[in-house]
């Protein structure tokens, strides 16, 4: 691909059995088309979030998004590793994602970051059949985000999110980190994490 062409879904995963088209077509870009996400598409992917699956359907995620151009979403930029801040500054929007620590009767709820996990998967999908796409990241200093936005006790930031429609240019991003935007995404074979009646071949005690 030239500098300057458009990039379009097109980083396509090389399945070994077939799976629907979305899953397959979703992945996590670096660039994105500079338009706004469409408040309706935006209203969609809560949505599709509010119905996820939740232990004791404790609903445990909270959000904060910003549109680029806000104080907010510069306050959200900032908190970003250095790397992130590479290439989320292509992204229309950016949002932090938290869960609630504790069940409403204090006890902690292992399953919360389970559940907010589970919830950005049924976004994720809800976004590819809008053309939008997540990137999630890992790479942002939680503690600064949970000043900055005055996040109240007993809730936790997990990440952030850069999001945006599919588009944009490779020329927005450093050079290197252009190949790796197309290049074959790769995944460890199904035999590695999914094992038939025991762990991996290990005798059980069953
Ligand atoms: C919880 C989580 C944290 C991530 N953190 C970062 C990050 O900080 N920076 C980044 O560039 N990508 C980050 N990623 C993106 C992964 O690197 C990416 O999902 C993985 O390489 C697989 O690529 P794909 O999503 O395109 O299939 C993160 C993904 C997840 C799910």
């Amino acid at each position: 691909m030239t500098e300057g062409e458009q990039l379009r879904l097109d980083n396509i995963a090389n399945t070994e059995h077939d799976i629907f088209a979305l899953l397959r077509q979703r992945y996590s870009p670096r660039v994105f088309k500079s338009e706004t996400i469409d408040k309706n598409h935006l209203n969609q992917l809560f949505e599709a979030i509010r119905w996820s699956a939740s232990s004791n359907n404790l609903q445990p995620w909270r959000f904060i998004y910003a549109e680029k151009g806000t104080d907010a979403y510069q306050a959200i930029f900032d908190c970003l590793s250095d790397f992130n801040k590479t290439w989320a500054k292509n992204a229309p929007l950016l949002m932090l994602t938290a869960y609630k620590e504790k069940t409403d009767d204090g006890k902690e709820n292992f399953h919360a970051l389970h559940d907010l996990g589970l919830a950005l998967g049924s976004m994720a999908v809800q976004a590819q059949y809008m053309e939008i796409a997540l990137h999630h990241m890992a790479g942002v200093d939680w503690k600064k985000a949970q000043a900055v936005f005055s996040v109240p006790e007993g809730y936790h930031i997990a990440t952030a999110v850069a999001m945006g429609y599919y588009g944009g240019e490779l020329k927005d991003l450093p050079e290197a980190l252009r190949d790796q935007e197309t290049e074959q995404r790769k995944r460890m074979p199904l035999k590695e994490f999914a094992f038939k009646e025991s762990w991996n071949g290990r005798s059980a005690s069953y």
